[in-house]
């Protein structure tokens, strides 16, 4: 059994509402009785991403087990690499963080689909050759794919302004490849759908949870950055030979 404790957008910012939210879920990782096998969080790991933001999450991530990162919209390159060195292994300087990870016979593709300045996500021709040759290198045990912005729509006013939109061209690289899920983030709800024939699997939002249009509205009536929702996180259960679990988590 392998485990991943997938967390997503922390938007850590110094304030102490932004850190005890990630606390709750990082508490909760350390009384489990088997540890998880690595933390991957998704991206929007900063607020502002500001150097000082990054420290802040790198000693909160402290957690004796091997934690990923990826950057999200919120994200700044240079600071993030320069403020989460211990987790970041990327080729390069700046802007696009690609990385590649072999945790526990386990791989992970870790892709930066931000774009400086902006809320939507983009992977450049560049960056889908990259992803297509890290993806023929052959693999013996699960293979993981994860990336901040989902390519699909949510049915959201807001949230669906700021998708992936290289929907088509990713999914003509990952289609038929061995790849046991995707993982994401950006949109703050736990969510299980499919891309390209292969399980996608979204983080809930640490720092906030917007609800859908025809759920009942956030405090306030506003459709995004309900703190009022638990944090939340999922855990992926690999078993060899087995399809891939997902169950999701919101410690009180
Ligand atoms: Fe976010
Ligand atoms: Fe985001």
């Amino acid at each position: 059994m392998y485990i991943i404790a997938h967390l997503s957008d922390p938007h850590l910012d110094g304030s102490e509402e932004a850190r005890s939210r990630l606390r709750k879920l990082t508490s909760y990782l350390r009384e489990f009785r088997r540890p998880v096998d690595v933390v991957l969080v998704s991206g929007d790991l900063a607020d502002h991403g500001q150097e000082s933001e990054y420290a802040e999450l790198a000693a909160e991530l402290k957690l004796d087990v091997p934690v990923l990162v990826l950057p999200g919209n919120h994200d700044v390159s240079a600071p993030l690499r320069a403020g989460l060195a211990d987790f970041v292994d990327s080729a390069g300087e700046g802007h696009p963080v690609h990385q590649l990870h072999d945790v526990g016979g386990a791989r992970f593709v870790l892709l930066d689909t931000s774009v400086p300045g902006e809320d939507h996500g983009l992977l450049s021709a560049e960056s889908l050759a990259w992803l297509d040759g890290v993806l023929a290198e052959p693999v013996d045990g699960p293979l993981f794919v994860a990336f901040h912005h989902p390519p699909f729509e949510l049915n959201h006013p807001v949230l669906d302004q700021w998708l992936l939109r290289s929907g088509p061209e990713l999914e003509a690289v990952l289609r038929g490849k061995p790849i046991t899920a995707i993982l994401a983030g950006h949109v703050h709800n736990g969510l299980a759908t499919t891309f390209a024939e292969l399980p996608f699997l979204v983080a809930p939002g640490v720092r906030s949870t917007p609800p859908l249009p025809f759920e009942p509205p956030a405090p306030g009536g506003g459709l995004v950055d309900d703190t009022t929702a638990h944090p939340g996180l999922a855990l992926h259960i690999y078993t060899p030979g087995a399809p891939l679990q997902t169950l999701f988590r919101h410690p009180a």
